[in-house]
């Protein structure tokens, strides 16, 4: 049979383009999309994929560029979608970054309304819509990714009425209180709706948008299904998942046995709790930390004897709230360590600098906690890749209640992320955790997640969507 052309657009292209000593290169985007999305079947038509380079078209001479491009399209079945730095600084910073990332991670007070940006982001929605019209077919199947580009889907339904839309959000649709704060609230509802499916992490992000189009545009649904004006939609729930065999067998690989022995000297004797985040504020760092400086305060016995690893990938840096941030957790840190450190013992290790591959897979099968206590998070595949990584089922996840994957692991240390005290006694109560119950608990968490990958994931929304085309004609 001939497969449907199958179009993937994201923000963000799989690579990125960056500048080094010898000129531009390409190298991969952080993140478990690309693998995902890179194993699903799509018969002998390989996707295509639309999205930004992640630099801004000034800085690229020209030639350059036509070589990047060449080289996108051909080793990537890439497309990029040009952004100049003003367009980035208003869409990018601006409306994305500044608007809808703080309001649906519930920080309403940090969120700016600007209509220059606001204006920014419909702009640059409809380039992402052009250059995709350029190379899309009639009836192609286009899965749209995530909050940078919530009008696409209904620029496209609007011009291709019988393509396939799929949408998925990454991050958490928060409740109606919150949303409804959104001057644009009913555009960006109707570009969403232009999906035929729009996928969400959990059922409350789900329940939470389905009760914000029935308040402001007052479609109903039943069973996940909207009824528009002359269309269902459905709404469903898909838990984005991690290549879980990569992070399995890790440790078998050369590259990550050599970390391996150089963090167990350096860490011989210590219990060892690690952290791993991009620096943002959705992520509760400087919490965090203070938690593990009450952990000291309260249970002296760890003075000496517990480290914690701190890894805060460098983020956003051109808005000022993260670099705000970055300045709040490199004061802290340098407080604690400069207060409590002796002539042998450093209690935080800080590394503002992504790690590798190889690193954190050491890192996970070393570490005796792991620490995940953002404030809100879509999902947090973090939590996943260590469990993945702990083949000895050994090891404890101290977890946060407001994040996604907490959802799907209720044998992790649930803590609420704002409560200090909370956070110390779980720390506590996952260092002394006796090796039966941490086997216990990995075993279950291990067992339920290693068949839900993030293969399964890209799968099942690309077999649902499919099913919608039969689903929609019944509702006709
Ligand atoms: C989150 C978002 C993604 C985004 C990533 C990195 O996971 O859901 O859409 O790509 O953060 O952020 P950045 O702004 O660097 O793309």
């Amino acid at each position: 049979i001939v497969m449907n052309q199958t179009v993937f657009v994201s923000n963000r292209l799989t690579v990125s383009v960056q500048k080094g000593a010898e000129g531009l290169k390409l190298v991969p985007s952080v993140g478990g999309l690309a693998t995902g999305l890179s194993s699903v079947s799509t018969g002998d038509r390989p996707p295509l994929w639309v999205g930004w380079s992640g630099v801004a078209q000034e800085d690229l001479p020209e030639e350059e560029h036509q070589l990047i491009r060449e080289q996108l399209q051909r080793d990537h079945n890439a497309i990029e979608v040009p952004l100049s730095q003003e367009e980035m600084d208003l869409f990018y910073s601006g409306f994305c970054n500044d608007t809808i990332w703080p309001l649906f991670h519930y920080f309403p007070t940090f969120t700016e309304y600007v209509s220059k940006t606001w204006k920014a982001y419909q702009e640059i929605n409809q380039r992402f819509f052009d250059v995709l019209a350029d190379v899309m077919e009639d009836d192609a199947t286009v899965w749209v990714h995530d909050y940078q580009l919530m009008l696409l889907p209904g620029l496209i339904k609007k011009k291709f009425p019988h393509a396939q839309v799929g949408f998925f959000l990454h991050i958490p649709f928060p409740s109606f209180e919150m949303f409804r704060l959104l001057p644009s609230r009913e555009a960006i509802l109707e570009g969403l709706l232009g999906a035929d499916l729009i996928g969400f992490h959990t059922y409350d992000y789900a329940r939470h948008f389905l009760s914000s189009v029935r308040r402001l545009l007052g479609f109903d649904h039943s069973m996940g299904i909207i009824r528009t004006r002359n269309r269902a939609v459905k709404v469903d729930v898909f838990p984005m998942g991690i290549d879980w065999n990569r992070f399995l067998s890790a440790g078998e690989l050369p590259a990550v046995k050599e970390v391996r022995s150089m963090i167990d000297l350096r860490y011989a004797g210590q219990k060892l709790i690690l952290s791993v985040d991009r620096l943002d504020y959705s992520k509760g760092i400087p919490t965090r930390i203070r938690a593990f400086r009450r952990l000291l305060e309260e249970y002296p016995e760890y003075v000496g004897t517990a480290t914690l690893l701190i890894i805060v990938s460098p983020s956003r840096e051109s808005v000022p709230r993260y670099m705000e941030l970055k300045r709040e957790v490199d004061e802290l840190v340098s407080d604690i360590n400069g207060r409590l450190s002796t002539l042998n013992w450093v209690p935080i290790h800080y590394q503002y600098q992504t790690a590798s591959f190889e690193e954190l897979s050491a890192l996970y099968r070393r570490a005796d906690v792991l620490l995940v206590t953002p404030l809100r998070d879509g999902m947090n595949l973090i939590a996943k890749e260590y469990l993945a990584a702990r083949t000895d089922e050994q090891g404890v996840l101290v977890l946060s209640e407001t994040a996604g994957v907490a959802r799907e692991l209720s044998e992790a240390i649930l803590v609420n992320p704002s409560d200090l005290d909370g956070i110390a006694d779980a720390i506590n109560t996952a260092l002394k955790q006796a090796r039966e119950e941490q086997t216990h608990n990995m075993k279950a968490m291990r067992n339920r997640l290693q068949r839900l990958t993030v293969q399964y994931w890209a799968q099942e929304f690309l077999d649902k969507l499919a099913e919608m085309k039969q689903l929609q004609a019944e509702h006709r």
